[in-house]
């Protein structure tokens, strides 16, 4: 099966067999037929967060479901718990959640990808990550056979990271249940935010309104992947001792540098070090680096993965040599290792 359209850079990918399964409690069926029982490479989501360097070396396995119901009222806040099957995309929920009344994902509007993409690497936007609504995840092992459910806790959500990341394709996600509240509770600290709602004249901003304002400022900055092929930020921000990073700002008054996971370290943009570098907008064939920003790595047309790959380690390298900083792909790689 072809993979060029299931993958938000647009690149040639083959797998052996691609099967869609709509009713996860018809998985454990599904993966003993014949096709898919030696195991799957890969599940595959929006395929908006990862790179075919290469081709997959087994079936590949989406989930289609689309089904979303409220639970029952959340056990914290004055809101509900709501369950979203995986294929569910990720913005129509945003915004069929705001159209229902229930705050918290605002800021996460327009980012591409499924519900059940989003606890994997704990998607984060404007100053919020999914993890803060995340109530449980329910996943499918199918090493064992079982359905299992993660409560926030289990699921050791991390700065674009979790359990779910580190054990690629142990789990199946089938569905995750958010505590959304009614009530608002705005996060309009993130540079920018505030400053798009005064240009748009709000003043009493709404949950709808902000995830207005994050749209507008995601299509300024941010590449539409279906005119051109790219998968977000293509580099995590690193995170350094804080030692280490105060000594770069003394260097670089003006990198930003925002607080880390705790009062030890210390997260840098990668985008302002690629900048630095010089990398913003530079093309080589049709694998580039946006012109918009820096972190984005974009496919102009007819690049492979392997070449997107190959730029990906010359920008990292070169970060390395001028700032001595490691940065890593936040996408997943397919066929490749960093
Ligand atoms: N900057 C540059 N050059 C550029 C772009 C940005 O120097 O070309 C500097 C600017 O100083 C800017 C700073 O970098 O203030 C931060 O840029 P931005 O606000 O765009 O955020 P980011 O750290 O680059 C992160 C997430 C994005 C998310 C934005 C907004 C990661 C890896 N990326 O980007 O997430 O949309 O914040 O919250 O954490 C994604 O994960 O795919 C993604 C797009």
């Amino acid at each position: 099966a072809a993979l060029q359209t299931r993958n938000t850079f647009g690149v040639a990918a083959t797998a052996p067999v691609l099967a869609e399964v709509a009713d996860a409690s018809r998985l454990a069926e599904a993966l003993q037929t014949p096709e898919l029982r030696d195991g799957i490479a890969l599940v595959l989501g929006g395929g908006s967060n990862l790179l075919f360097a290469g081709d997959p070396e087994g079936p590949v396995l989406a989930l289609s479901g689309q089904r979303v119901q409220p639970l029952d009222a959340a056990p914290d806040c004055d809101g509900a718990i709501v369950r979203a099957d995986a294929g569910v995309p990720w913005h129509a929920f945003v915004m069929r959640m705001l159209d229902a009344g229930y705050a918290g994902l605002e800021n996460l509007a327009l980012i591409p990808g499924t519900v059940g993409a989003a606890p994997i690497q704990n998607i984060g936007a404007y100053g919020v990550e999914v993890r803060e609504f995340v109530h449980a995840v329910e996943a499918y092992e199918p090493a064992s056979g079982r359905l299992h459910r993660f409560d926030n806790a289990a699921c050791r959500f991390g700065y674009r990271d979790s359990l779910f990341k580190h054990a690629p394709d142990r789990y199946l996600i089938t569905a995750v249940e958010f505590a959304l509240p009614r009530t608002p509770a705005l996060r309009l600290d993130y540079a920018g935010i505030a400053e798009e709602l005064t240009a748009m004249g709000v003043d009493a901003p709404t949950p709808r309104a902000v995830a207005e304002a994050v749209i507008a400022i995601r299509r300024r900055k941010l590449p539409d992947p279906a005119q051109l092929g790219n998968a977000g930020s293509f580099f995590k921000n690193p995170i350094l001792p804080r030692a280490q990073a105060e000594a770069l700002l003394a260097e670089h008054p003006s990198l930003p540098v925002f607080r880390g996971a705790d009062e030890h370290s210390r997260k840098l943009s990668a985008a302002w070090l690629i900048d630095a570098c010089g990398w913003k907008g530079h093309r080589d064939g049709d694998a580039g680096v946006s012109a918009a920003h820096a972190l984005v790595l974009v496919n102009h047309g007819q690049a492979s993965g392997a070449q997107l790959l190959d730029l990906a380690r010359r920008i990292a390298a070169s970060v390395q040599a001028r700032f001595g900083v490691a940065i890593e792909p936040e996408p997943r790689l397919i066929g490749a290792r960093w």
